[in-house]
């Protein structure tokens, strides 16, 4: 009902794992262009693969996917493609998370990565008209002497990463084990956020507001559980990159009627829509706004306050937001 005016809002997409836009087509082409065989016989194998209990078992899936990225062209080809798709959506810019380590395990250099996405992001400003910039994430499985490498790397491709973020198994892996990695990366002056509160407990936002410093909360969801968590959030209009469908795909939440995003609405979070993984998870950014607002009955009004959050917790220049808005 509401699918003209999602479609022509412009929107930021704050909340979109670069190797989670991976589609099947993509990750076959990518495969045979490598030499490297896949253990699924074809595209639609592939998609009925993706199944899944909760975010382990997404994330198994999204290591293996990414292993056909091999070249800088690979990871050009990759966010090109990305951006296109943002653009139909009438997406107008663009902060993009990259798993570095997820790539350095398998020998490939940092250097291929970042040069890869940056390109594909200079072209895309320029012929499509789309901003992007680069987040960069730890993997908290790892251990924090890993992050620390990964920022060392990182420190030389400042001109091109402009936040640090946090990602991958959260449950066991809180936020206070890379306190000192994250102190580092303010200190090196990148914008910081992080995941928490997807699987993981309340008690992982607090730490990562208290122990990382962060300016962003990566989905959030179960601050809900903690009345003076929600009020601090609130008092101090820290934005949360919630994302519908992957919170249903990873069952985080049972129901897209059962979604919390009204009651983090109602509570006054400031709150916004995003895809994650949208190969993975059935959707980019405009499904998610569809169906989010046909599970949730949300108004004309509710939508474009949310597109217009995302504008105002976006790192875009002031005078940029005040145009798009
Ligand atoms: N959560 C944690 N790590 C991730 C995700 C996610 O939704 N997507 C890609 N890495
Ligand atoms: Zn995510």
């Amino acid at each position: 009902m509401n699918d003209a005016l999602i479609r022509s809002l412009p929107k930021c997409e704050l909340h979109i794992h670069i190797e989670g836009s991976l589609e099947p087509e993509l990750m076959f082409a990518l495969a045979r262009r490598n030499g490297i065989a896949l253990p699924y016989e074809s595209v639609e194998a592939v998609r009925r693969a993706y199944q899944f209990r909760n975010l382990q078992d997404f994330l198994d899936i999204y290591y293996q996917g990414m292993s056909v990225l091999i070249t800088e062209q690979d990871f050009y080809d990759l966010a090109f493609a990305y951006l296109e798709r943002a653009k139909a959506d009438n997406v107008r810019h663009v902060e993009m998370f990259f798993d570095p380590q997820g790539h350095t395990a398998r020998g490939v250099a940092f250097e291929t990565v970042t040069d890869g996405l940056s390109r594909a992001i200079a072209d895309a400003e320029r012929t499509l008209g789309v901003s992007a910039c680069l987040v960069m994430c730890f993997l908290r499985h790892l251990d924090e002497a890993s992050a620390e490498k990964t920022l060392d790397e990182a420190l030389a491709f400042k001109d091109r990463i402009v936040g640090i973020g946090l990602d991958s198994s959260e449950a066991g892996h809180p936020p206070s084990k890379f306190k000192r990695v994250f102190g580092r990366a303010r200190d090196a002056g990148f914008f910081v956020t992080a995941h928490a509160g997807e699987e993981g407990p309340a008690s992982y936002v607090w730490e990562a507001l208290d122990e990382l410093g962060v300016e962003r909360i990566d989905h959030g969801n179960r601050a809900m559980e903690d009345e003076t968590l929600v009020g601090r959030l609130v008092r101090e209009k820290m934005a949360l990159t919630v994302c519908p469908l992957s919170n249903l795909r990873l069952r985080v939440v049972d129901d897209l009627s059962h979604h919390p995003l009204r009651r983090m609405m109602d509570k006054g979070l400031v709150v916004t829509v995003n895809s994650d993984d949208p190969a993975y998870f059935g959707g980019y950014v405009n499904q998610n706004y569809r169906e989010i607002s046909e599970a949730l009955a949300l108004s004309r009004e509710e939508i474009a306050a949310i597109v217009r959050n995302g504008f105002h917790a976006s790192l875009m220049p002031d005078e940029e937001k005040k145009k798009a808005l």
